[in-house]
């Protein structure tokens, strides 16, 4: 796999003394090129393809609706500016029982971002569960995922998303690293908040309740996406076993990042604030490119404060096999998290 090697050696090229994370583009345009190639052809068969199967009825004018306006977007690569600038505000009314069919009913953003951005805080081994939060404050977000398989355009049921995000102060769980907050601070090691896994039910869609990712230094505010494809679970409740057939990350509106960074506790962070446009994460999954790495979402009620609900739509090459280009930082065993003593990090 080319950019397999790429990845270990910019992880290993990260200063450990750094207090920022700069996680280098680890991927080459010849493969984004190919990518991109196959990525194009496989999408626009996949829009047909649910155009046909009709699996948008129910809300079928608002659909046509909405296809018309954004053709272009959807079948012409656009570059950063144009996806960044985009607004992924819905005025849809939801709440967290709105039913799938009114929030996927359009033609399928599809997410097909060139993959190998782990990054370097992945713990392997978390728990499977859907409310991930474990009294971390924060707004309150439930993120939504709808996985598509690129190959024959159908929703992947037993998929399991494996999510990560920091906290409101840019500091991830599991985690012991001068780059990840307070370096001496080896109880965050044993720490699981705001990740888990959960299982795709036949729509292709998984759920979790966490809270909006705050920042840190270098990179725009994001959400860490793992699927996991053919793999198992045990009596323990984690998984064993399948393939990672998808690694990226996922962004979130500029305005919408400003809303919760003036609430608290995230307005007490003085790490100064990357932008989408120019984070390099957002950069290698937008350039030239039909995807939409971007949650579109929601609020929930009258004030950011009361929560938000993001909804993603993800097209996965399922026989891809991306197992080389996922490093962990640590792993979860029954007595807490250990550094994983292999990784270059
Ligand atoms: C994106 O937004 C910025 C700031 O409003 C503007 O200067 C720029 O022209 C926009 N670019 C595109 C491609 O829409
Ligand atoms: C974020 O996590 C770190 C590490 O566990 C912790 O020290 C910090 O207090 C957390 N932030 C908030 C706002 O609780
Ligand atoms: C953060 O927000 C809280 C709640 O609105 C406010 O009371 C506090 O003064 C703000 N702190 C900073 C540093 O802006
Ligand atoms: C899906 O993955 C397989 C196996 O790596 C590869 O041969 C194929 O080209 C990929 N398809 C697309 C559309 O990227
Ligand atoms: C779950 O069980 C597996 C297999 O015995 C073990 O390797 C892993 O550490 C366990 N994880 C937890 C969180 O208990």
């Amino acid at each position: 796999m080319i950019f397999a090697k790429a990845t270990v050696l910019a992880l290993s090229g990260l200063s450990l003394a750094h207090p920022g994370v700069h996680e280098p583009n680890s991927y080459s345009s010849m493969a984004k090129r190919h990518f991109l190639h196959d990525a194009r052809r496989s999408l626009d068969l996949c829009a047909d393809h649910l155009e046909k199967r009709g699996v948008n009825e129910r809300a079928q004018a608002r659909r046509a609706a909405i296809i018309e306006a954004n053709k272009r977007h959807y079948f012409f690569p656009r570059d950063t500016e144009t996806t960044v600038n985009k607004t992924h505000h819905s005025s849809l009314k939801v709440s967290p029982n709105t039913p799938e069919s009114e929030l996927f009913s359009k033609n399928p953003v599809c997410i097909l971002a060139p993959e190998g951005e782990v990054g370097p805080f992945w713990v392997k081994g978390e728990l499977i569960r859907s409310d991930v939060r474990d009294g971390e404050p924060g707004i309150p977000i439930i993120l939504d995922g709808q996985f598509i398989d690129i190959n024959t355009c159908e929703p992947i049921k037993d998929l399991y998303w494996d999510v990560w995000n920091c906290n409101s102060t840019g500091v991830y769980s599991g985690v012991q690293s001068d780059s990840n907050g307070n370096g001496d601070d080896a109880s965050n090691l044993d720490k699981t908040f705001l990740r888990g896994i959960q299982k795709t039910d036949s729509d292709g869609v998984a759920q979790f309740k966490t809270i909006f990712p705050g920042h840190y230094s270098g990179r725009a505010t994001h959400v860490h996406v793992i699927a996991h494809t053919d793999a198992h679970v045990l009596p323990n409740n984690t998984l064993t076993g399948g393939h990672v057939s998808h690694v990226g990350q996922l962004f979130f509106d500029q305005d919408l990042i400003t809303m919760v960074e003036a609430t608290y506790p995230y307005n007490t962070s003085t790490v100064d604030i990357t932008k989408n446009i120019d984070d390099h994460v957002v950069q290698v999954e937008t350039a030239d490119s039909t995807s939409d790495p971007f949650f579109e979402y929601a609020l929930l009620g009258d004030s950011i404060e009361d929560g938000i609900f993001g909804w993603v739509t993800l097209g996965i090459n399922t026989t891809a096999s991306h197992d080389s280009d996922v490093s962990y930082a640590a792993f979860l065993t029954k007595n807490g998290g250990v550094k994983n003593g292999d990784s270059s990090f």
